[in-house]
């Protein structure tokens, strides 16, 4: 593991533990978020582990994309669940970002584990409108694919929806997994306990070094989104924080 999660010479202030620069979707900076070119620039300029967004298509395939609705990211329109595998294929994914991307793709998991999953570690967010209780697919095809490329060990997968997780770890208890959390009302420790997850993926305004401590005692690392200034960075490895995810891998990975 200490390969894929080197330290960031430049930042660290925590001896003993990895910190990690995670690619934000990529890196979304340089390429549309997302894509396989997203990915590689995240690795080329250095990223510890890349983050992407995966909901599945019509027929169940996990492909990654943010949104629950193609119109921002791609030229299709609707939600990406009513469309089939190959609708999905042929819309451009890159135009919207800069007319040189004319060529991207939504990718599947699969795909994104084929070139990239030996090269780097993979955080996977399952979005939350992707499951549902009745229809647990995501979760099980999400666990199948990453057990198809052997991956288990350099994935995380995290999700916003507490059952996701819980139901992750229910099915595979060695899997690693975290929670996200967004809102400050959310009672991290509860929801660490209630769902099994392996860390603690929150937004800016829900750390405090109260949190860090409060985890520490879990042996729950924390990881915090979306930072894009160094100095940022810096504070929060100096607070305790274990990773940070970021739109901009050069500036805070160089
Ligand atoms: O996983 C961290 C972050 O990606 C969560 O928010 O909306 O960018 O997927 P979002
Ligand atoms: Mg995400």
């Amino acid at each position: 593991m200490s390969r894929f999660f080197g330290c960031q010479p430049c930042l660290i202030d925590r001896p003993n533990k990895d910190l990690w620069i995670i690619g934000h979707r990529g890196f979304p900076r340089v390429a549309p978020e997302n894509t396989l070119t997203s990915f590689e620039k995240a690795i080329e300029y250095g990223a510890d582990m890349v983050e992407l967004d995966v909901t599945l298509s019509r027929e169940g395939v996990p492909v990654v994309i943010h949104d629950s609705h193609l119109s921002r990211t791609t030229d299709g329109k609707g939600f990406v669940r009513r469309h089939s595998l190959s609708s999905l294929r042929k819309l451009d994914a890159g135009s919207w970002f800069g007319k040189e991307f004319r060529q991207e793709f939504i990718p599947t998991l699969s795909e994104v584990f084929e070139l990239f999953g030996s090269r780097i570690s993979i955080n996977i967010e399952i979005k939350k409108e992707s499951f549902s209780k009745r229809q647990p697919w995501v979760v099980e095809a999400v666990l199948r694919t990453i057990e198809d490329f052997g991956l288990r060990k350099s994935t995380v997968v995290s999700s916003f929806s507490p059952e996701v997780v819980r139901q992750i770890k229910r099915k595979s208890s060695k899997q690693p997994t975290a929670i996200l959390v967004s809102n400050r009302g959310k009672k991290a420790k509860n929801l660490i306990r209630q769902t099994g997850a392996d860390a603690l993926h929150v937004s800016l305004e829900c750390f405090s070094e109260s949190l860090v401590e409060d985890m520490d005692l879990l042996g729950i690392p924390v990881r915090v989104f979306t930072i894009n200034e160094k100095r940022t960075a810096t504070r929060l490895f100096r607070q305790g924080a274990q990773a940070v995810f970021t739109d901009e891998v050069k500036k805070l990975a160089g």
